[in-house]
């Protein structure tokens, strides 16, 4: 769809101005999405959850201010479609209080030329919110599998239902028109009615794509395993290699409590799930990715968003319901840059602006957060072996700094709060405080001063900073076992 648009403008020099608008990231960072529209003149504004994959020649517009261009939290985004489709006012919520979504700080806007205040604080019942107003749809472009001839559509090899029929919905209810991509049309009548996800009554135009066109992520034409068709036995998932993403992802596994609801975030979280396969306890693991699935094992790089062996797949929305709403207890999430009151920016460094996605709701409500990351970031060589660290190359990017350079997490709010969160390193573990950042442990083999506080833009509370466990530094580890073994008879969630 996206390609024929473009021909058309390309052709024509129309659609002019257009507004886009996404809840998660359009693109595959190459030759797929966003890249499309990225022509002066063809896009006016584009507002997303997450710009991280609309590839080089979107971005360059984003930063030289030839679009206006605005980043909300994917989960207000995905909310907001349902109240556009059923045309209240807009969407009041506290996720995104204190971030760079605050208009008192950034207000979502990307560079210079954003300058209209799409998101406002108001003050309601006493409190003060977000609240977002409706914008209007004219022409909703959704996906699905299959559709019959009257446009009913189904989404059975679509890895994710994300919030297609709200926004189907949404459009009509600006009197837009939707449109939707599929793989073929089938015959009027020989859809099963529950495999109906968006009645033919909410389409209006249905585009049959090449399958190129129609990827089912990313890197993947179509696995039958990300749909939920068949399940993968998890011996066959390749353990990670031990250097410093495995390091942190066992570190992190070990605040995996049996049982509890857990988010992982994209990047080196996304290692967690390998490691637990690895040491056997997958099955006391209950993951959820906020694209709206529970269970199984995340995908990773560019299948990430879907999952192998998932127990459910619900949409996108209402997954966010359920993560605003306090269900998540633990959440494990990638890592940027931080600074000394525990304030987290993944979303703009180096001047890149990619976006928050889910982390802004993720974060506000989840009773216990983990921060991964490497200690720095581009070019870092480590050593693991036999239970010590080997700092071999440093990383050219500091990642705890004095002062983030957007606020996507903010620390001191949440310290206040009493959240519990931790910020997890292959050299270092800290811990938040209402004081600041306390480290808490280093890695066996490497220097406090040399390795560490050499390498930080601000000085750590120290008060009693213990040894990590060797094991994680060693090819065998079991220390997950060890750490929950007398908890694991008595833990279920039915
Ligand atoms: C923050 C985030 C980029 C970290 O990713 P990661 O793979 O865990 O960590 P890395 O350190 O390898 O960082 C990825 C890239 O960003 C660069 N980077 C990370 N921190 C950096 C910093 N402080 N300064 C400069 N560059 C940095 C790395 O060098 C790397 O670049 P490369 O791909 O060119 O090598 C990733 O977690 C993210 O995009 N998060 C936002 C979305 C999100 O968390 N959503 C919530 C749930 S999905």
């Amino acid at each position: 769809m996206l390609k024929g648009v473009e021909q058309t403008f390309l052709n024509t020099g129309h659609p002019r101005n257009v507004t886009t608008w996404a809840c998660g990231a359009m693109g595959n960072s190459k030759d797929a999405g966003m890249v499309h529209f990225a022509h002066p003149g063809m896009i006016k504004r584009t507002i997303a959850g997450h710009f991280g994959q609309t590839g080089a020649e979107m971005m360059k517009m984003v930063f030289a201010g030839e679009v206006e261009a605005y980043n909300f939290p994917q989960g207000s985004l995905s909310h907001l479609t349902r109240h556009i489709a059923s045309r209240s006012p807009g969407l009041l919520t506290k996720v995104g209080l204190g971030t760079f979504v605050d208009p008192r700080i950034e207000g979502g806007k990307l560079n210079s030329q954003s300058t209209e205040d799409l998101v406002k604080l108001v003050e309601f019942a006493g409190e003060e919110w977000l609240f977002y107003p409706c914008p209007k749809i004219d022409v909703a472009i959704i996906r699905g599998t299959l559709a019959d001839e009257n446009g009913n559509i189904t989404l059975d090899k679509e890895g994710v239902l994300l919030e297609q029929i709200n926004i189907a919905h949404a459009a009509k209810a600006c009197g837009g028109i939707v449109i939707a991509q599929v793989e073929r049309i089938v015959q009027a009548g020989s859809l099963h009615p529950k495999a109906v996800k968006i009645p033919g009554v909410s389409v209006d135009y249905v585009v049959v794509s090449q399958p190129e066109n129609h990827m089912q992520t990313i890197a993947t034409q179509f696995n039958p395993a990300f749909c939920g068709d068949v399940r993968v036995p998890l011996n066959s998932l390749e353990p990670m290699a031990l250097d410093e993403r495995k390091v942190i992802a066992r570190r992190t596994a070990m605040e995996l409590k049996p049982g509890a609801v857990t988010n992982l975030g994209i990047g080196i979280p996304a290692g967690v799930p390998s490691v637990a396969a690895e040491e056997g306890v997958s099955d006391q693991l209950t993951l959820s990715v906020e694209s709206g699935i529970t269970s199984g094992i995340p995908a990773q790089l560019g299948d990430f968003g879907v999952v192998y062996n998932a127990e459910a797949i619900i949409e996108q929305s209402l997954q966010f319901d359920f993560y605003d709403g306090g269900g998540l207890d633990a959440s494990f999430l990638g890592l940027a840059q931080a600074d000394n009151w525990g304030n987290v920016n993944v979303s703009k460094f180096n001047g890149r602006p990619v976006g928050c996605g889910g982390f802004v709701n993720i974060t506000r409500s989840t009773k216990k957060l983990v921060f991964c990351g490497t200690f720095t970031a581009g070019g870092l060589q480590v050593q693991a072996a036999d239970g010590q660290l080997t700092i071999v190359q440093e990383g050219k990017s500091r990642k705890f700094i004095e002062k983030v350079e957007q606020i996507t997490f903010n620390g001191h709010d949440a310290a206040l709060r009493q959240q519990e969160v931790l910020f997890v390193t292959e050299r270092a573990v800290f811990q938040l405080t209402t004081e600041g950042l306390e480290l808490t442990e280093i890695a066996p083999g490497v220097d406090l001063e040399r390795d560490v506080l050499a390498h930080m833009g601000f000085k750590p509370i120290m008060k009693n900073v213990k040894t990590m466990d060797a094991g994680l530094f060693s090819a065998q580890w079991g220390g997950w076992r060890r750490r929950w073994r007398p908890r694991l008879c008595s833990c279920s969630r039915v």
